[in-house]
């Protein structure tokens, strides 16, 4: 439905809404307000009973007007706000801001939604290394918050696992028992069905991608077959279902995450958001911030939203932003032409019983009439006879399986779908329905040229199964969502990006009700993919440095970082041109160099109040992400580039000067140690670091740096980058220099 936004002030109030406003609401405009408030003297209760009731009072009493619903509480939040979530009508809002107390309200948001080769890709083998030594990720709590959990999956058997950690305060709301020391908490939010349960497969693939259990002989239609893992195995589950199976509720969302502070987590997997949010409007930034003052480490999926400047999802600070790459495995299945041209494509479903007898071929977007024909829309596919027929059909979004269906029902003998010219090489191997090969769009033109080229077109699809081994990879998915961030440019975002496409991870259904194609691992792809892989890097960080800060987590994470592929090239992107920073933020992680960072950028929570301050966010909104009254006029606010931030993103605008930043490294190394600058400049920049030796004689001693940042000249290019590295004996630490040159914000 579309929703334009209204901003109004209500003159003399000491308050701003923000309400949506959708044909629906014109009608009947209770609905779910998320509404945040502060104590009288600035001093909060902590009796959760004196709590709900201060919340109560604002809630106007049952109206006289029979036509309006009375207001209701829905939810009373403890330690992710200082606020409610209720259901109100326009006009008991008013009433509402008059009340001393009152900060601001906003209709909740609702978020997009957004598998086990990745862990072996990221360099973790069992019985070995940085894995063993992490013990798997043992005694750390993840929180999912998802579309639920399908509990009884092998996935998450608890054999073999110890209780968890006596701090766990959280409950199991399945029916039945079905949580055990594995899973050791399940809740349900509103509108959301009456359990925990999975209905869709999204929620339990992202558990079981940060913490799965080892499977063994896990596949997908007898591909890629082998021991499925999460990369915590050992990490205990929580699992909050704020989602149905299209998407995330804002009023649930901050409920979860205050459930999951208070239940004692110790990592959160967030895969799903929303974008162009201001901080102190955006349900994760908020509830992200209360949950890292905890000392909780949140990571967030970056969005599907590529390869477009400026589509990153989940861009707080205090939050891990994660974009999408692919792994070195493919599912091969070729196109081979009539005319005896071949392409390699990718599908999960490989039938042993395809005939290789050419079939005619068409593609039903020649009709130029008809927009949708190209995506082989239901609709079109009515107006024409595919019967028997291979059928090219373009791809829209990360999942096609939809498009193979309304093939099949058409009477399709097989399909190829071709990318669009946006996501260029990104392919995905998917549970088809019917026999499928998913090309690239270079090379679906071409197959486009010979259909035009002939008047009875005709092709076959060859499965050659599962191939290990593309020293490509990884590369950035063409769907990965790119920075710079819109509502803080000046930090750079994504910060990583670790494996997101063609993951096989637990799903409970079978996709159809031929019992060939049972599967109990299904292979997606999408950024909500990639941030469960970095929920469990987490996890195991925390679980070897539990002292660690998740800043320091996320700058070790960052800054050992790898910024080449498997052949030793760049990293490159969708177009198989090396990627710019905004694609891969710090780059491709490697959670065993992550482990040993040698030198930590650390951020402690009160460093945030200057940088909000800096956003020039007024003291209402610093106050509603801080949680406590902050008057930015009596600190001193600080530029975004001077946050302790391990990346750098510098925006020369066409006036601008020079840029001086400072940063304060902390030795977690050897005491001993040297470590001395190395600058690789970005084009039209000139980067000078002082000092230029780091000298470290014990661990956990601070040493800062200053960073001049001189423009001497506008490049054509709208961006360029370089990075700034401390190299000592043993350690690399790398901080990437993205630049711009625009005059944005
Ligand atoms: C408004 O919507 C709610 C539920 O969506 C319904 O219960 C109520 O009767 C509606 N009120 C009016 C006046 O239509
Ligand atoms: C794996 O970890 C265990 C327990 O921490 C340790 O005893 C064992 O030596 C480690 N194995 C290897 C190969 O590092
Ligand atoms: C729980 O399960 C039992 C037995 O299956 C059933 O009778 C009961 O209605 C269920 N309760 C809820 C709240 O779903
Ligand atoms: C998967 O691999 C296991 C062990 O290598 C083997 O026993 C099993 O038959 C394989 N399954 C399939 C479907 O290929
Ligand atoms: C082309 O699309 C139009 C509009 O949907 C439809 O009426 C027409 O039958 C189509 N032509 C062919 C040849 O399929
Ligand atoms: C569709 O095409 C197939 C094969 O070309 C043919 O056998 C069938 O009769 C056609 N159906 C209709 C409704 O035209
Ligand atoms: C194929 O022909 C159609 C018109 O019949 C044209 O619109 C399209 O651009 C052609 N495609 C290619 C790849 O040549
Ligand atoms: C599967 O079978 C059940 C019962 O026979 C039926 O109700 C359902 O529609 C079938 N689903 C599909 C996808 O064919
Ligand atoms: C597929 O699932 C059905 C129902 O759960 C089960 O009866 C059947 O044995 C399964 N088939 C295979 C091949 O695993
Ligand atoms: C990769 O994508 C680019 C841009 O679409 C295209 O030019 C190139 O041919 C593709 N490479 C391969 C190997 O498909
Ligand atoms: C905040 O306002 C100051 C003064 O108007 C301006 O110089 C600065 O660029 C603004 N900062 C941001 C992040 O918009
Ligand atoms: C570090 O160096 C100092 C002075 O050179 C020395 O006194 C100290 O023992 C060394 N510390 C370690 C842990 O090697």
């Amino acid at each position: 439905m579309p929703q334009y936004r209204l901003i109004l002030t209500i003159i003399g109030l000491i308050c701003v809404l923000f309400p949506f406003t959708t044909n629906a609401t014109k009608q009947n405009n209770s609905q779910i307000y998320i509404v945040h408030c502060e104590f009288p003297d600035g001093e909060r209760t902590t009796r959760n009973q004196d709590l709900e009731s201060y919340y109560l009072s604002f809630l106007p009493a049952t109206t006289s007007d029979s036509s309006r619903e009375a207001p209701r509480l829905i939810y009373s939040y403890r330690n992710v706000i200082t606020g409610f979530a209720a259901k109100l009508s326009l006009e008991d809002l008013k009433e509402m801001e008059k009340m001393e107390g009152f900060v601001s309200a906003r209709p909740e948001g609702i978020l997009d939604l957004y598998t086990t080769h990745s862990v072996n890709f990221m360099g973790l083998n069992q019985n070995m290394g940085f894995w063993n030594d992490s013990n798997y990720g043992k005694g750390v709590i993840i929180g999912v918050i998802d579309t639920g959990i399908f509990p009884d999956h092998p996935s998450f058997s608890d054999d073999g696992m110890p209780p968890p950690p006596t701090k766990w305060k959280g409950i199991c709301q399945f029916n039945t028992t079905k949580c055990n020391n594995k899973l050791i908490g399940a809740r349900y939010f509103r509108y959301t069905g009456n359990d925990p349960w999975d209905e869709d497969g999204h929620g339990t693939h992202t558990a079981s991608t940060a913490a799965g259990r080892f499977v063994a002989g896990a596949n997908i239609f007898g591909n890629a077959n082998g021991t499925a893992v999460g990369v915590a195995p050992f990490a205990h589950v929580a699992i909050y279902k704020a989602c149905d199976d299209i998407s995330c509720y804002g009023s649930n969302v901050l409920s979860a995450i205050d459930m999951a502070i208070e239940d004692g987590v110790d990592v959160l997997s967030i895969s799903f958001g929303n974008r162009f949010r201001e901080f102190y409007e955006d349900d994760i930034a908020l509830g992200a911030f209360s949950a890292m003052e905890r000392g909780i480490f949140v990571s967030g999926a970056a969005g599907n939203s590529g390869p477009f400047s400026f589509s990153t999802s989940n861009d707080a600070p205090w939050i891990l932003t994660v974009g999408a790459s692919t792994i070195d495995r493919k599912i091969k299945a070729t196109a081979v032409l009539g005319n005896n041209q071949e392409f390699d494509g990718e599908s999960a479903f490989q039938p042993s019983d395809f005939p290789p007898t050419l079939l005619p071929l068409t593609y039903p977007g020649n009709n130029a009439s008809d927009y949708y024909a190209i995506y082989c829309d239901p609709r079109s596919l009515n107006n024409m006879n595919v019967t028997g027929k291979i059928v090219l059909c373009k791809s829209r979004s990360t999942e096609q399986v939809d498009t193979g269906k309304a093939v099949k029902a058409a009477g399709g003998a097989a399909m190829i779908i071709m990318n669009s010219e946006y996501w260029a090489n990104t392919t995905f191997a998917e549970a088809h329905v019917l026999p499928v090969t998913h090309v690239t769009y270079a090379d679906g033109l071409k197959i486009q040229e010979y259909i035009n080229s002939t008047t009875t077109p005709t092709a076959t699809i060859v499965f050659k199964g599962t191939i290990i081994g593309n020293d490509r990879a990884p590369v950035v998915a063409g769907f990965s969502s790119r920075g710079p961030s819109y509502v803080s440019p000046r930090i750079l975002k994504p910060d990583i990006i670790g494996p997101g496409v063609n993951i096989l991870a637990a799903w409970h259904i079978s996709l159809e009700n031929d019992t060939r194609t049972n599967s109990t691992f299904n292979m997606i792809s999408g950024t909500s993919v990639s941030c469960p892989h970095l929920s469990g890097v987490a996890a195991l960080l925390k679980s070897v440095h539990p002292d660690w800060s998740p800043a320091a987590i996320k700058s070790a994470i960052m800054t050992t970082a790898d910024v080449i592929n498997l052949k030793s090239n760049l990293i490159e992107d969708e177009t198989y041109l090396p990627a710019d920073v905004f694609a891969t933020g710090a780059g491709h992680v490697n959670p065993s160099k992550a482990n040993d960072p040698g030198l930590i950028y650390d951020i402690e929570p009160s460093d945030y109040i200057p940088y909000l301050c800096g956003l020039n966010y007024t003291n209402r909104q610093v106050t509603v992400i801080a949680q406590r009254k902050v008057n930015c006029s009596e600190i001193t606010s600080i530029l975004e580039g001077q946050l302790n931030y391990p990346s750098f993103a510098i925006q020369v605008k066409s006036n601008s000067g020079v840029q001086v930043y400072s940063r304060t490294v902390t030795n977690v190394g050897q005491a001993n140690s040297t470590y001395r600058v190395d600058i690789d400049s970005p084009r039209g920049l000139d980067v000078k670091v002082e000092p230029t030796t780091l000298v470290f004689s014990e661990v956990k001693q601070k040493l800062s740096y200053q960073v001049t940042f001189t423009p001497f000249a506008t490049p054509s290019t709208i961006s360029s980058q370089g990075s700034l590295r401390w190299i000592s004996e043993n350690h690399i630490v790398r901080s990437p220099i993205a630049v711009r040159f625009s005059d944005f914000r």
